[in-house]
C-alpha cells in the first residue's frame, strides 16, 4: 500500500496518450515539482520536435495532465528518460498505469530490453520498477550532478 500525498482524487476516466507540444507547460510543472534538477521547457520541446528516438506520453485524469513518461527507442533497446506523477496524484496507481503503457509500447516497437537509471535513495521508483520485473544491473557512481548521488541501472528483458 502507498500513502496518498495530497488531495487530488483520481477519476475513473484515466487515459494515456502521446505528449503534444501544447502539453509541455503542464509537463514542466510536474517536472519542477518532482526533480531537483528539472529539465527545461526547451528540452521537452526539442525532445518532441527534433529527437526521432524519443517517445513521450502523458496520463490524464478527467482531462488533467497528472503525469508523464519519456522513452528513447534506439533500434531495439528502450531507455526510460523520465517518469513523474504530480505530487497530489501520487499513490493512486497512475505511475503504474503509465509505466505499463510505455513498456507495452516498447514491446510493440520490437525492443528486446528496457533500462533506466534511478537514484539509490529513490525507493518508491525502485519499487515501481521491480513490479515490472526490472532488476538492478549496475551502479553509475556520482551520476547525479546536484548531490553526486549514485544511480542504479535497472533493466528487464521484454
Ligand atoms: C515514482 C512515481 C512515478 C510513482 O508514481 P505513483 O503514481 O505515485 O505510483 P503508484 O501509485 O502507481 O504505485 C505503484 C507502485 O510503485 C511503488 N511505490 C509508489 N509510491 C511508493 C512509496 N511512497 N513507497 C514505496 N513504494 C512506492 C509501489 O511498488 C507501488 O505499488 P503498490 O501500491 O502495489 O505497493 C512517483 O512517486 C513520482 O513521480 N516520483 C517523483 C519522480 C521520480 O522519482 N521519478 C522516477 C525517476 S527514476
Amino acid at each position: 500500500m502507498v500513502e496518498t500525498a495530497g488531495a487530488a482524487e483520481v477519476s475513473a476516466k484515466v487515459t494515456v496518450r502521446p505528449m503534444q507540444l501544447t502539453d509541455v507547460p503542464a509537463v514542466y510543472k510536474i517536472e519542477k515539482a518532482s526533480f531537483a534538477t528539472p529539465w527545461t521547457i526547451d528540452i521537452f520541446e526539442r525532445e518532441i520536435t527534433e529527437n526521432t528516438f524519443a517517445n513521450y506520453f502523458v496520463i490524464e485524469s478527467d482531462g488533467v495532465i497528472a503525469g508523464y513518461c519519456g522513452m528513447w527507442l534506439v533500434i531495439d533497446e528502450a531507455q526510460i528518460t523520465n517518469i513523474a506523477i504530480l505530487p497530489s496524484f501520487r499513490g493512486q496507481k497512475l505511475g503504474e498505469k503509465l509505466f505499463a503503457h510505455v513498456m507495452e509500447q516498447a514491446i510493440m516497437a520490437g525492443a528486446y530490453r528496457l533500462s533506466l537509471e534511478v537514484r539509490v535513495t529513490n525507493v518508491p521508483a525502485q519499487h515501481l520498477y521491480r513490479k515490472f520485473g526490472l532488476v538492478p544491473g549496475g551502479i553509475r557512481k556520482n551520476y547525479y550532478t546536484d548531490n553526486q548521488e549514485d544511480a542504479i541501472v535497472m533493466w528487464v528483458n521484454l
